[in-house]
């Protein structure tokens, strides 16, 4: 990765990111100078069928707003989604329609919206982004874990900078359970867990992938990182746990770092 993207006139225009999410999908142009969004966020609720098809309709209209807006973001466009993807090719739909299995999504968002569009996984993109400009800034070296707490529960594993694409931490089986289906945000609220019950699920599953990996830092992301004072501290673990600091943002600002680089690559 090179340090320093102006994501101006000199790259050919500002990037886009956007974030497919199971509820909204929302979209920003991104000054990657500052690592924030560029202006306002748009959103629109995912379609209730989240089809390729579907889904990649609403990335263009998003686009389409998002340009209203910024007349100058013609750069490449990132977009996250919630699966496994290889070379632009998703691979696993855990909490998505299953008709994304095997399907080109970077061609598929491309050909919808008329640009250069660049897919990846949901939690590799936030993982840069903290990497990059929030909470992992200073851990140039050695081994970042970003978790993201939601539907799911997402990964990214960063080793001296270096992202290591899909390591899907969240589908590790412990006691016979998928990690997701007991410590995910999501379950705390289906199973009305109070937050002292899910520190206790979040300990078991981080002390596991401290045992895997060693890691030097755990950040942990999605939207209850903005609630992190009231259950980080009852994550009982020697690793260093933190909260992201680009919350919701850093799938969208990684996704139009990553599609940027790809492009200057
Ligand atoms: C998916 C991952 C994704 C995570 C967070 C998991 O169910 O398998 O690819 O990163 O949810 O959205």
């Amino acid at each position: 990765m090179t340090p320093d993207h102006k994501g101006d006139e000199t790259s050919g225009g500002m990037p886009l990111g956007i974030d497919f999410g199971g509820s909204g999908i929302k979209g920003a142009a991104v000054d990657l100078t500052r690592g924030d969004f560029a202006g306002d966020r748009v959103k629109i609720k995912t379609p209730s069928k989240s089809t390729p098809d579907a889904v990649a309709a609403v990335v263009a209209e998003l686009i389409g707003q998002i340009m209203e807006r910024h007349p100058d973001a013609t750069g490449p466009v990132g977009v996250t989604v919630p699966a496994v993807v290889q070379h632009g090719i998703a691979r696993s739909a855990a909490n998505i329609d299953k008709s994304w299995i095997d399907v080109d999504a970077d061609a598929v968002f491309t050909a919808a919206s008329d640009r250069d569009v660049h897919v990846m996984n949901d939690a590799d993109a936030a993982g840069l982004a903290e990497t990059r400009y929030g909470a992992a800034r200073d851990h140039t070296r050695g081994l970042v874990i970003l978790t993201t707490l939601g539907t799911g529960i997402g990964s990214a594993l960063i080793h001296d900078g270096v992202l290591v694409p899909n390591s899907e931490l969240g589908h590790l089986e412990i006691d016979g359970h998928v990690a997701e289906k007991r410590a995910a945000s999501s379950i705390r609220e289906e199973e009305d867990l109070t937050w002292e019950e899910w520190g206790e699920r979040l300990t078991v599953y981080y002390r596991t992938v401290e045992r895997l990996f060693t890691p030097d830092l755990f950040v942990v992301g999605g939207g209850v990182s903005r609630d992190a004072d009231r259950f980080l501290h009852l994550i009982d673990i020697r690793t260093p746990i933190v909260a992201a600091q680009l919350q919701n943002r850093a799938g969208i600002i990684g996704a139009a770092l990553v599609a940027q680089e790809a492009l200057d690559s």
